[in-house]
């Protein structure tokens, strides 16, 4: 295959079990899913129903007891724990519910830090910070503490973390959800216009509707299988 036509991230056959008492729950089995580079996929599903489970699955914080996730046409299943997290660290940018910024660092200080966890070239680093600081709209917040920005800043320098280092693969579990509608909208079309602009595969779970407006493709985990959600509400 040429390398334009890998798909950044591929799920096949993918299984996820949860310890239930003495026994192990199937959560999903047999899930099957490729996300091409720059589109974004949007998950939604019934609360319980394994999002993020898939999402930790997807992005190799967890070990799936069946099936195989190939990050940029590399499969991971034979992977040590060290091996993964490699795969991840260069391949792999996750964006949480609420952004996980570290309290005592500024906004450019957070994505220097994860330039330096990627085993970016140190000159790099500060130029691509600024870059992604200035992309994302908070070239002068980039001086700020947690503490001194808005939710929905806060959101946008998680994305510009999670973005250092050119990913091929953006995850994100309810990015939109600690967010009032009107910033909801804007981090979610946020989100979608930087996976497509860097070509970067954008796999989204949700329960909010705004990053639905903004999808290629929506599925829905409903009864252990992923299933087209088109006409399901979020
Ligand atoms: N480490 C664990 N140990 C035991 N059960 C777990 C564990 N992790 C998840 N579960 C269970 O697995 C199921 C799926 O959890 P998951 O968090 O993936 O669901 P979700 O679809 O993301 O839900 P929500 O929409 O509420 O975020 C839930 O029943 C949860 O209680
Ligand atoms: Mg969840």
């Amino acid at each position: 295959m040429s390398p334009t036509t890998t798909p950044p991230l591929s799920l096949r056959g993918l299984g996820a079990t949860v310890p239930d008492g003495r026994e192990e729950r199937v959560l999903f089995d047999g899930v099957d899913l490729d996300v091409a580079a720059g589109e974004v996929v949007v998950v939604t599903g019934p609360s319980g129903s394994g999002k993020s489970t898939l999402l930790a699955v997807a992005g190799l914080l967890r070990r799936p007891p069946t099936g195989e996730v190939v990050v940029a046409g590399q499969p991971t299943a034979s992977l040590s724990r060290r091996g993964r997290t490699a795969v991840r660290r260069q391949q792999i940018g996750i964006v949480y519910q609420s952004a996980n910024l570290l309290g005592p660092l500024t906004a450019r200080e957070q994505l220097e830090l994860a330039g330096r966890i990627r085993r970016m070239p140190r000159r790099q680093i500060g130029a691509e910070a600024d870059r992604l600081l200035g992309d994302l709209a908070l070239g002068d917040r980039s001086g700020q503490l947690p503490a001194e920005l808005s939710g929905g800043e806060r959101q946008r320098v998680g994305i510009a973390r999670a973005l250092m280092g050119d990913p091929s693969v953006l995850l994100a579990d309810e990015p939109t959800a600690s967010l009032d509608p009107a910033l909801a909208g804007e981090v979610a079309e946020l989100l979608a216009t930087e996976a497509r602009r860097r070509g970067v595969a954008a796999l989204i779970v949700t329960h909010d509707d705004a990053p639905l407006r903004h999808a290629d493709r929506h599925l829905h985990l409903v009864g252990g299988q992923l299933v087209d959600g088109t006409g399901v509400a979020s």
